[in-house]
């Protein structure tokens, strides 16, 4: 496996509602490389949530290519790229979309189960929540924890079976700064100490400023692909 991830050329997205049509994407050129901790940002519509959607594996572009895991997405058939999803991705969405009436522990067992781990799925949930810090909230229901705390156990559900790649849309969109730096500085932590790369979309500042690498999209291309060193905020 070569250090890259995710090779996107001149990908084209159009999305027809009615008579008229929509290019949310029109030509993106990206390389995802392993240890990134990039952040997308770009006004409202400038298509983030799309190109996310298309690294993910969850929608074909109308044009151009995607390489993900050295594999071309066009030639995978769907229960391929259904399978890649479950064992190599994690996902982050911006609402937790947490299963309400789970504990949290029963949240990641979850998808554990849906990857067809055997006997052990309950000690690594806990394992996994216990590492992140979030022992303690284990055996609560969503509805029984903070936004914050939601989006954690949402982020150890995502990273419970150690994919390479995780994708969060706008992770931190429903909570404070704080919530938000709690949250970024637990991703950042798993990049450095389980090899994980991370590409989250953005619109906070805050956010940004944790990013290793920055790409900005604008009405659906790439402006500006820019290193930072992020990596270095909130460092002691
Ligand atoms: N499923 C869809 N059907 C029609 N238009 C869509 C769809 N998804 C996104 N779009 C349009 O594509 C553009 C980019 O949207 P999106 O990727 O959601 O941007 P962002 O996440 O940056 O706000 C917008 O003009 C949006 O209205
Ligand atoms: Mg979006």
């Amino acid at each position: 496996m070569s250090d890259t991830l995710v090779d996107i050329k001149k990908v084209v997205k159009e999305f027809h509602t009615g008579k008229v049509a929509v290019q949310a994407l029109r030509g993106v050129d990206l390389v995802v490389k392993t240890g990134d901790f990039m952040a997308i940002v770009g006004p409202s519509g400038s298509g983030k949530t799309t190109l996310l959607n298309i690294i993910g594996a969850l929608d074909i572009p109308t044009g151009g290519s995607v390489n993900l895991f050295d594999r071309n997405l066009s030639e995978l058939s769907r229960k391929d790229r259904a399978d890649l999803r479950l064992h190599q991705l994690g996902f982050v969405f911006q609402a937790y979309n947490l299963v309400p009436v789970l504990t949290a522990r029963e949240n990641v067992e979850f998808v554990l189960e849906l990857q067809g781990e055997g006997n052990g799925r309950e000690t690594t949930a806990l394992a996994t929540l216990e590492s992140l810090g979030l022992a303690d909230l284990a055996d609560r229901r969503p509805t029984e924890m903070s936004g914050g705390q939601q989006q954690r156990v949402a982020v150890a559900r995502a990273v419970a079976s150690k994919p390479k790649l995780v994708l969060a849309d706008e992770p931190t969109a429903n909570l404070d700064s704080e919530n938000a730096e709690t949250l970024l500085k637990m991703m950042r932590d798993l990049r450095d100490t389980h090899d994980m790369t991370f590409v989250f979309s953005t619109h906070d500042p805050l956010v940004v400023s944790y990013a290793s690498r920055v790409v900005t999209l604008r009405d659906g291309v790439v402006v500006s692909d820019e290193q930072r060193n992020g990596d270095e905020i909130g460092e002691d």
